[in-house]
Protein backbone atom coordinates (compact mmCIF):
# COMPACT_ATOMS: atom_id res chain seq x y z
CA UNK A 1 0.00 0.00 0.00
CA UNK A 2 1.41 3.76 -0.91
CA UNK A 3 2.07 6.22 1.90
CA UNK A 4 -0.99 8.55 0.38
CA UNK A 5 -3.41 4.99 1.16
CA UNK A 6 -1.79 4.23 4.79
CA UNK A 7 -2.15 7.69 6.14
CA UNK A 8 -5.92 7.29 4.54
CA UNK A 9 -6.56 4.95 6.20
CA UNK A 10 -5.53 6.01 9.39
CA UNK A 11 -7.21 9.07 9.58
CA UNK A 12 -10.70 7.38 8.64
CA UNK A 13 -10.13 4.93 11.61
CA UNK A 14 -9.21 7.87 13.88
CA UNK A 15 -12.45 9.66 13.10
CA UNK A 16 -14.44 6.42 13.21
CA UNK A 17 -12.97 5.86 16.81
CA UNK A 18 -13.98 9.25 17.99
CA UNK A 19 -17.14 9.71 16.01
CA UNK A 20 -20.24 10.97 17.98
CA UNK A 21 -22.66 11.78 14.82
CA UNK A 22 -25.37 10.14 15.98
CA UNK A 23 -26.87 8.97 18.96
CA UNK A 24 -24.89 4.89 18.74
CA UNK A 25 -21.46 7.18 19.60
CA UNK A 26 -22.87 7.80 23.13
CA UNK A 27 -23.61 4.16 24.35
CA UNK A 28 -21.37 1.69 22.58
CA UNK A 29 -17.79 0.73 24.04
CA UNK A 30 -15.63 0.02 20.67
CA UNK A 31 -16.54 1.42 17.54
CA UNK A 32 -15.67 -1.45 14.76
CA UNK A 33 -14.35 -0.39 12.01
CA UNK A 34 -13.67 -3.58 9.70
CA UNK A 35 -11.16 -6.12 8.96
CA UNK A 36 -9.16 -7.63 6.91
CA UNK A 37 -6.70 -7.22 3.53
CA UNK A 38 -7.64 -3.43 2.95
CA UNK A 39 -6.87 -3.63 -1.13
CA UNK A 40 -8.83 -6.72 -1.01
CA UNK A 41 -10.97 -7.12 -4.45
CA UNK A 42 -13.76 -8.90 -2.16
CA UNK A 43 -15.45 -6.72 0.77
CA UNK A 44 -18.09 -8.23 3.01
CA UNK A 45 -20.19 -5.53 4.50
CA UNK A 46 -22.70 -6.46 7.55
CA UNK A 47 -25.39 -4.52 9.44
CA UNK A 48 -23.68 -3.25 12.40
CA UNK A 49 -21.53 -4.51 15.71
CA UNK A 50 -23.46 -6.95 18.37
CA UNK A 51 -22.24 -7.69 21.88
CA UNK A 52 -18.90 -9.21 21.51
CA UNK A 53 -18.18 -6.79 18.53
CA UNK A 54 -18.68 -3.87 20.80
CA UNK A 55 -16.62 -5.18 23.66
CA UNK A 56 -13.66 -6.30 20.79
CA UNK A 57 -13.46 -3.63 18.42
CA UNK A 58 -13.65 -5.97 15.49
CA UNK A 59 -16.68 -7.02 13.30
CA UNK A 60 -17.91 -10.53 13.23
CA UNK A 61 -16.29 -12.21 16.58
CA UNK A 62 -19.39 -13.84 17.84
CA UNK A 63 -21.62 -16.41 16.92
CA UNK A 64 -22.65 -15.19 13.89
CA UNK A 65 -18.62 -14.69 13.01
CA UNK A 66 -18.05 -18.28 13.59
CA UNK A 67 -20.87 -19.21 10.78
CA UNK A 68 -19.08 -16.42 8.53
CA UNK A 69 -15.81 -17.78 9.01
CA UNK A 70 -16.98 -21.26 7.71
CA UNK A 71 -19.33 -19.63 4.82
CA UNK A 72 -15.41 -18.13 3.77
CA UNK A 73 -13.61 -21.69 3.69
CA UNK A 74 -16.73 -22.35 1.22
CA UNK A 75 -15.50 -19.58 -0.85
CA UNK A 76 -12.12 -20.61 0.04
CA UNK A 77 -11.79 -17.12 1.63
CA UNK A 78 -10.28 -16.15 4.82
CA UNK A 79 -10.11 -13.46 7.13
CA UNK A 80 -6.75 -12.68 5.35
CA UNK A 81 -7.80 -12.36 2.42
CA UNK A 82 -10.87 -10.39 2.08
CA UNK A 83 -12.17 -7.20 3.78
CA UNK A 84 -15.02 -7.46 6.21
CA UNK A 85 -16.88 -3.95 8.41
CA UNK A 86 -20.57 -3.09 8.69
CA UNK A 87 -23.06 -0.64 7.65
CA UNK A 88 -23.24 1.27 10.94
CA UNK A 89 -19.65 0.98 12.89
CA UNK A 90 -21.53 1.54 16.59
CA UNK A 91 -23.76 -1.39 18.16
CA UNK A 92 -27.38 -0.26 18.29
CA UNK A 93 -28.39 -1.33 21.86
CA UNK A 94 -29.98 -4.48 21.85
CA UNK A 95 -28.80 -5.69 18.40
CA UNK A 96 -31.95 -3.82 17.25
CA UNK A 97 -32.03 -2.71 13.85
CA UNK A 98 -29.90 0.55 12.71
CA UNK A 99 -32.22 3.30 12.69
CA UNK A 100 -32.36 5.06 9.04
CA UNK A 101 -30.61 8.51 10.83
CA UNK A 102 -27.82 6.23 12.22
CA UNK A 103 -27.21 4.50 8.81
CA UNK A 104 -27.17 7.89 7.21
CA UNK A 105 -24.70 9.56 9.98
CA UNK A 106 -22.77 6.26 9.18
CA UNK A 107 -22.22 5.38 5.59
CA UNK A 108 -20.01 7.93 4.99
CA UNK A 109 -17.11 5.84 6.55
CA UNK A 110 -18.17 2.62 4.39
CA UNK A 111 -18.29 4.64 1.28
CA UNK A 112 -14.45 5.95 2.21
CA UNK A 113 -13.29 2.19 2.92
CA UNK A 114 -15.19 1.65 -0.25
CA UNK A 115 -13.09 3.96 -2.32
CA UNK A 116 -9.52 3.08 -0.42
CA UNK A 117 -10.20 -0.67 -1.00
CA UNK A 118 -11.51 -0.75 -4.40
CA UNK A 119 -13.31 -4.04 -4.35
CA UNK A 120 -14.64 -6.01 -7.43
CA UNK A 121 -17.11 -7.53 -5.52
CA UNK A 122 -19.23 -6.32 -2.66
CA UNK A 123 -21.35 -9.28 -0.57
CA UNK A 124 -23.85 -7.47 1.34
CA UNK A 125 -24.81 -9.91 4.46
CA UNK A 126 -28.02 -9.71 5.17
CA UNK A 127 -31.32 -6.90 4.26
CA UNK A 128 -30.13 -3.80 5.82
CA UNK A 129 -26.30 -3.73 3.94
CA UNK A 130 -28.64 -5.00 0.89
CA UNK A 131 -31.25 -2.14 1.15
CA UNK A 132 -28.34 0.63 1.57
CA UNK A 133 -25.72 -0.68 -1.01
CA UNK A 134 -27.44 -2.58 -3.99
CA UNK A 135 -31.35 -1.24 -3.87
CA UNK A 136 -33.79 0.62 -1.26
CA UNK A 137 -36.66 -2.00 -0.32
CA UNK A 138 -34.14 -4.58 -1.35
CA UNK A 139 -35.92 -8.34 -0.86
CA UNK A 140 -34.16 -11.06 0.63
CA UNK A 141 -36.05 -13.70 0.09
CA UNK A 142 -36.56 -13.37 -2.93
CA UNK A 143 -33.47 -11.34 -4.46
CA UNK A 144 -30.66 -13.24 -2.78
CA UNK A 145 -28.04 -14.65 -4.59
CA UNK A 146 -28.75 -12.18 -7.78
CA UNK A 147 -26.13 -10.13 -9.06
CA UNK A 148 -26.05 -6.73 -10.80
CA UNK A 149 -22.82 -5.18 -11.78
CA UNK A 150 -22.27 -0.75 -11.51
CA UNK A 151 -19.37 1.06 -11.59
CA UNK A 152 -17.44 -1.82 -12.43
CA UNK A 153 -18.05 -3.48 -9.01
CA UNK A 154 -19.95 -6.50 -8.92
CA UNK A 155 -23.01 -7.00 -6.11
CA UNK A 156 -24.85 -9.61 -4.68
CA UNK A 157 -26.61 -10.08 -1.28
CA UNK A 158 -26.55 -13.43 0.87
CA UNK A 159 -28.65 -14.01 4.27
CA UNK A 160 -26.81 -12.89 7.36
CA UNK A 161 -25.00 -15.51 9.44
CA UNK A 162 -27.23 -14.58 12.47
CA UNK A 163 -30.79 -15.21 10.13
CA UNK A 164 -28.62 -18.30 9.35
CA UNK A 165 -28.38 -19.29 13.09
CA UNK A 166 -32.00 -18.80 13.67
CA UNK A 167 -33.29 -20.35 10.69
CA UNK A 168 -31.70 -23.46 9.63
CA UNK A 169 -34.12 -23.94 6.64
CA UNK A 170 -32.28 -20.43 4.68
CA UNK A 171 -29.16 -22.74 4.46
CA UNK A 172 -29.18 -25.05 1.61
CA UNK A 173 -30.26 -21.92 -0.45
CA UNK A 174 -27.23 -20.12 1.05
CA UNK A 175 -24.80 -22.94 0.17
CA UNK A 176 -25.95 -22.67 -3.53
CA UNK A 177 -25.26 -18.47 -2.85
CA UNK A 178 -21.70 -18.93 -1.76
CA UNK A 179 -20.75 -21.29 -4.51
CA UNK A 180 -21.82 -18.47 -7.28
CA UNK A 181 -19.83 -16.16 -5.02
CA UNK A 182 -16.83 -18.78 -5.33
CA UNK A 183 -17.25 -18.22 -8.98
CA UNK A 184 -17.70 -15.18 -9.49
CA UNK A 185 -14.66 -14.72 -7.67
CA UNK A 186 -12.66 -17.20 -9.94
CA UNK A 187 -14.16 -14.99 -12.84
CA UNK A 188 -13.33 -11.22 -11.86
CA UNK A 189 -10.24 -11.79 -9.85
CA UNK A 190 -8.71 -15.17 -10.00
CA UNK A 191 -5.22 -14.16 -8.65
CA UNK A 192 -7.13 -14.05 -5.31
CA UNK A 193 -7.22 -17.75 -5.55
CA UNK A 194 -3.44 -18.01 -6.88
CA UNK A 195 -2.30 -16.16 -4.66
CA UNK A 196 -3.20 -18.78 -2.06
CA UNK A 197 -1.89 -21.45 -4.03
N1 LIG B 1 -23.50 -8.81 12.86
C1 LIG B 1 -23.10 -7.86 11.97
O1 LIG B 1 -23.86 -7.47 11.10
N2 LIG B 1 -21.89 -7.39 12.08
C2 LIG B 1 -21.03 -7.81 13.00
O2 LIG B 1 -19.92 -7.31 13.02
C3 LIG B 1 -21.45 -8.80 13.91
C4 LIG B 1 -22.69 -9.28 13.83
Amino acid sequence: MNARDAAAWEALRQRCASCQACALGRTRTKSVFGVGRQDSPVLFVGEGPGQQEDLQGEPFVGAAGKLLDEMLSIIDLGRDNCYITNIVKCRPPGNRDPREEEQAACVGFLREQIALVRPRLIICLGRIAAGVLIEKDYRITRQHGQWIERDGIWYTAIYHPSALLRDLRRRPETFLDLLSIRDKVREVCPELYAQRG
